[in-house]
């Protein structure tokens, strides 16, 4: 089965797990575009929907899911989103689309945080998929100094700015044991405004599509 179909399975999947109704927090990437296109079949049941970033807004509203801004709907039942790549532990690397800092406000402020991805982003040690760091551009070379000696390899994302203006760092080469301990140190770095590691609040269900069907995990 080919990975876009197993991401469209977790994606529809996640209907089944969502509220009766209110607004959904939205995340961003391949496998959410699934999500909104199924969610854009059944938007009548629900208030609407906060986004992680301007390219799901724009498929959200194309599709006539109201759009709300996360200060006017105060904390939302549950999140949905994609990872990079994920563990046992349902701790993620998300931040491949570069929506990093949007999905992680969203995430926290959600009671239940829905990933939603094919089986290949399963594994036993995160670190493979590069780790996407957002930075404040007066801060890239020092923050890629300290991830450096962090022992990582940063590598500045060519052509590429946030939606909050900012750049992002993928940093390889790193093996990370111990998410919540990285995620800390790297979050105090001066100038990084979000790491891509969401340990400290990882997913709470992991929808995997996979050959043999939707299969849940819970941590
Ligand atoms: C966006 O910034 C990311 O966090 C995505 O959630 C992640 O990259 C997964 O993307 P795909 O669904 O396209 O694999």
């Amino acid at each position: 089965m080919n990975p876009d179909e197993l991401k469209r399975q977790a994606a529809e999947t996640a209907l089944q797990h969502l509220p009766d109704g209110g607004i959904v927090g939205v995340g961003t990437g391949s496998t959410v575009n699934h999500f909104i296109d199924a969610f854009a079949q059944v938007k009548g049941r629900f208030d609407g929907a906060v986004s992680s970033s301007e390219a799901s807004t724009e498929r959200m509203k194309q599709l006539g899911i109201q759009v709300l801004d996360l200060n006017a709907t105060g904390g939302l039942e549950v999140y949905v989103d994609g990872a990079d790549e994920a563990n046992r532990a349902l701790h993620l690397i998300k931040g491949g689309g570069g929506a990093l800092t949007r999905e992680k406000i969203i995430a926290a402020a959600s009671r239940k945080f829905v990933c939603i991805a094919d089986e290949s982003k399963v594994v036993d040690v995160l670190g493979t998929f590069p780790l996407p760091v957002e930075v404040i551009p007066m801060a890239r070379s020092y923050v890629a100094r300290e991830l450096v000696a962090l022992g990582g390899t940063p590598v500045l994302r060519e052509n590429f700015v946030s939606d909050n203006g900012n750049l992002i760092l993928d940093v390889h080469n790193l093996e990370i044991m111990e998410p919540m301990k990285m995620e800390t140190q790297i979050n105090q770095l001066a100038g990084v405004v979000t790491v891509g590691i969401f340990a400290h609040r990882p997913a709470d269900l992991l929808i995997l599509g996979t050959a043999a069907g939707p299969k849940v995990v819970e941590p």
